[in-house]
């Protein structure tokens, strides 16, 4: 994600608690530790942002203030949707370079209707110079200052520009509280001050709109999914006629680690309660004669958490079968329930090698067969039983023996008692939530797969441990999971980090979509081993069609195929 080797980024971890300046004093905290450090992919992102700042040099310093500069190609197409005719009058709120202000004058005279109206404001006073000086904007329209809190700029036919996408606790403490201001003007809930700063600027610009009035904007794609940004989606919907946005599988920004979207809100006094998705590759693919159409999704999904902006991708026929099978399919918390794995607080310690059991004389019946890493379950059959034991869990269930005791004080000789989670509990060398699940799903792997633990090991937070609700037996999970529906329902519900890799998280692989038990048929569950064995997970997903076959024929698993293909290439261009 970050454009840096491994290596370079342990450096910087290593030296992020001591350094003052640059790169290391920038990095985000780790939230978590699993399998090593885990951080927040937007702290990532927002490091990213600045490692390609210090990357690039001229215009660093404004860049600092999220300053990417849109390209023209965008600009121009937005432009030529929000103009309407030689009256408008437009306001350009995070004027930057000028390339909206530059773009909509050159579509006037294009269109023969001379100069428009344009206002703008920047909040750095040199950026606002050069973007003056460009002839743009006259300098009677130009404010500088923070967007946020300036009362003097008229009703506007339009509001156009890129606004900054930083987040609010990261401003001055000025810029912070006109930030927060602004967004409890319009959103009926204070916003929360973790949130970007992109959040305000759409509610503030809204209230800049004369009746019929709109809104072109680029946002973070992080508008589709964040839950801070559910208030906005409502307001939107309660105060235009019609919300679109406009997705590119390729970003739009090549030089930055943020994947865009534009919002393009028409007809402010009019209500709507959907929104148009419209997809394309690249931004070039957009035709000459404006955006086109899309999908419409609504709204009230959007604010539930669904994930309608993915199933918006997907071609009309996948989304028709996925309709068609609704009466026949459910989300698979009815009938199983994902939750990770206990955490031990040391994984060292609590998985404790052959050699240190001996020594210290660990009696077997302490130790638990465990998947202990994903890595456990990659290339191995669909049984646990099948499985070598590669590591074991110490957890001690009745009295310590002595050698236990030593292993104790051995432990805390080595400060392994003062880690957080075993401070936190008591005693600390016994670890909570050791659990037999009746079904282990992969978290970190390009597609998650679900193995039968019919030999009851336990299992860490490095994977999902599921277990079932019903009174029916772990194999009929499994026929019912390795189907091309499950395959697609997974890439529509379960989360990607950059590359695309997918992290599967309990209340998501809850959400995943399965065929009913009564109308899945028996599948040959040597070939879903054979497929694991072989770590082709694409393989595994298919030996279920059959159940699929029965109730929409072979085109309707064709397209469900080609439905995951499409989410697979969108999932694997996010940076
Ligand atoms: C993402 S850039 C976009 C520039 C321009 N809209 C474009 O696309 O070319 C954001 C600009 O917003 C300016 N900016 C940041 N915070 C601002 C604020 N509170 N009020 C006005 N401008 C601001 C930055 O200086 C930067 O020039």
């Amino acid at each position: 994600m970050l454009g840096v080797s491994v290596n370079t980024f342990r450096v910087w971890a290593t030296r992020a608690r001591t350094a003052r300046t640059g790169i290391a004093a920038s990095m985000p905290s780790p939230v978590a530790t699993l399998h090593g450090q885990v951080y927040r992919s937007e702290e990532i992102e927002d490091f990213g942002r600045l490692i390609a700042l210090n990357a690039r040099s001229p215009r660093s310093a404004q860049r600092g203030l999220g300053a990417y500069y849109t390209p023209s190609i965008a600009a121009n197409l937005m432009v030529q949707w929000a103009v309407r005719d030689a009256t408008n009058t437009l306001i350009e709120p995070s004027v930057g370079d000028g390339e909206f202000a530059i773009a909509a004058q050159r579509y006037a005279h294009g269109m023969g209707w001379g100069t428009l109206d344009v206002y703008a404001c920047e909040l750095d006073p040199e950026t606002a110079a050069r973007a003056a000086s460009v002839g743009a904007i006259a300098p009677s329209r130009m404010r500088v200052g923070d967007f946020l809190s300036c009362h003097d700029l008229p009703s506007a036919d339009a509001v156009i520009g890129n606004p900054p996408f930083v987040r609010v606790r990261e401003l001055s403490a000025p810029l912070r509280r006109s930030a927060l201001d602004a967004a409890s003007s319009t959103l009926p809930r204070p916003m929360d001050a973790s949130g970007s700063v992109w959040m305000p600027f759409v509610s503030k610009s809204l209230t800049h709109l004369k009746p019929g009035g709109r809104l072109a904007l680029v946002l973070p794609l992080d508008f589709t999914y964040v839950k801070y940004a559910r208030q906005l989606w409502l307001l939107l919907g309660a105060e235009f006629k019609k919300l679109s946005i406009i997705r590119f599988r390729e970003r739009v920004f090549p030089d930055i680690m943020q994947n865009v979207l534009i919002l393009l809100a028409d007809g402010r006094g009019g209500s709507t309660d959907e929104v148009e998705v419209v997809s394309y590759d690249r931004i070039a693919d957009v035709p000459d004669a404006g955006f086109g159409a899309g999908v419409s999704v609504p709204i009230e999904q959007v604010v539930s958490g669904q994930k309608v902006f993915q199933y918006a991708l997907l071609p009309k026929e996948t989304r028709e079968v996925l309709q068609s099978l609704q009466a026949e399919s459910a989300p698979a918390k009815g009938r199983i329930k994902f939750n990770i794995g206990y955490v031990s607080g040391n994984k060292q310690f609590f998985h404790p090698s052959p050699d240190t059991v001996q020594k210290f004389g660990i009696p077997q019946s302490s130790l638990q067969p465990t998947i202990q890493t994903s890595r456990q379950l990659t290339g191995s059959g669909l049984r646990t039983s099948s499985m070598t034991r590669s590591a074991e869990l110490w957890s001690p269930i009745g009295e310590l023996t002595s050698g236990e005791a030593d292993y104790v004080s051995y432990g805390e000789a080595n400060g392994v008692d003062m880690a957080y989670k075993c401070r936190i509990r008591k005693p600390w060398y016994r670890v909570p939530g050791v659990r037999n699940p009746q079904i282990l799903m992969t978290t970190f792997s390009d597609r998650p797969r679900i193995h039968l633990n019919d030999a009851e090991w336990v299992a860490s937070n490095s994977i999902l441990c599921g277990y079932i609700q019903t009174r029916e037996s772990a194999e009929s999970i499994i026929e019912s999971w390795y189907t091309p529906l499950t395959l697609l329902s997974v890439e529509l519900n379960i989360h990607s980090l950059g590359g695309g890799v997918m992290i599967a998280v309990p209340g998501e692989a809850d959400a995943v979509q399965l065929i009913d038990a009564k109308v899945t048929r028996p599948v040959d569950q040597s070939a879903i081993d054979a497929a694991l064995r072989s770590n082709d997970a694409t393989a595994a997903y298919s030996v279920g069609s059959a159940s699929i076959e029965a109730l929409v024929g072979v085109d309707g698993v064709d397209a469900l195929w080609r439905g995951a293909a499409e989410l697979e290439r969108w999932r694997k261009a996010q940076v």
